[in-house]
């Protein structure tokens, strides 16, 4: 999903936006996949039609005005990471993993991509990740594209810095073999969020530093936070 309007409050890749559905109470959060920033920039969104909202955006025509929430959430950290970055995408985790990329280009590092699935049929965004020029490999579980396997199938390559997001299993799974190399990173969380600002509490988790809130303390946790 394309959009157009203001984009002046996005900040960092990995941030993500609120989108309010007619007929529906709470918004429905979404990463940042790219964007244009200024007072009439674009956003780029990808989703997963999983249930009764995101159907709803599914059937929506160009032109729809939406009210959306906008540059939510504390984003990656580009400086955090050394030279050489490995991005970790999993399912609708690979979207925010595309402008951290570009972002970790334009500050000089390389980094590398991992997107993993499980299966051909649901691989997206690979010819747009290969046309930064940046090195990607695709995984599948049931290895019908690229490696068979998971993620960490993915993960014996030269890399000092993981960026991730993905589903829980992939996290520990991906947070395992950092433990093992010796190497940090950063991982962002999908929570259920009802305000998605910071003032519910809805989406508290328990960190190595006390309480934080996905929503506006994260969705970004740095591994020597997280307790799983
Ligand atoms: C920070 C963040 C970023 C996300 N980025 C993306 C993305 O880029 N692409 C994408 O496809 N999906 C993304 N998701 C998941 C997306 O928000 C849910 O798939 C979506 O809200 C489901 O809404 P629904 O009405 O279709 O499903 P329903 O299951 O009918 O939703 C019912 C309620 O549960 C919430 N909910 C359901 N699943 C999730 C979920 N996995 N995470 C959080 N809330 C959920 C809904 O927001 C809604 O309030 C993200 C979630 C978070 C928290
Ligand atoms: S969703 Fe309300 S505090 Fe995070």
């Amino acid at each position: 999903m394309r959009l157009g309007g203001d984009t002046r409050a996005i900040t960092k890749p990995g941030q993500f936006v609120q989108i309010a559905l007619p007929g529906f109470y709470l918004r429905r959060p979404i990463s940042v996949c790219d964007w244009q920033m200024g007072e009439n920039g674009t956003l780029d969104l990808i989703y997963k039609a999983v249930g009764a909202g995101t159907e709803a955006m599914s059937r929506m025509e160009t032109g729809t005005k939406l009210d959306v929430l906008t540059g939510l959430g504390n984003g990656f950290d580009v400086t955090g990471a050394d030279e050489k970055p490995l991005l970790i995408g999993g399912g609708v985790g690979v979207p925010p993993m595309y402008g951290l990329c570009k972002a970790l280009l334009a500050a000089g590092k390389q980094p590398s991509v991992v997107l993993g699935f499980n299966t051909a049929d649901e691989v997206f965004w690979k010819d747009e990740f290969e046309a930064l020029g940046v090195p990607v490999t695709v995984t599948t579980a049931d290895g019908t594209m690229g490696m068979k396997g998971f993620v960490t199938s993915a993960m014996d390559g030269d890399f000092d810095y993981v960026y991730t997001c993905g589903p829980e299993p992939m996290f520990k799974a991906v947070y395992k073999v950092l433990d093992e190399k010796g190497v940090s990173g950063q991982f962002s969380f999908e929570e259920r969020m009802a305000c998605g600002f910071g003032v519910c509490m809805g989406c508290s988790c328990k960190t190595k530093y006390g309480n934080k809130r996905i929503c506006k303390d994260g969705p970004v946790l740095v591994k020597e936070e997280i307790i799983w």
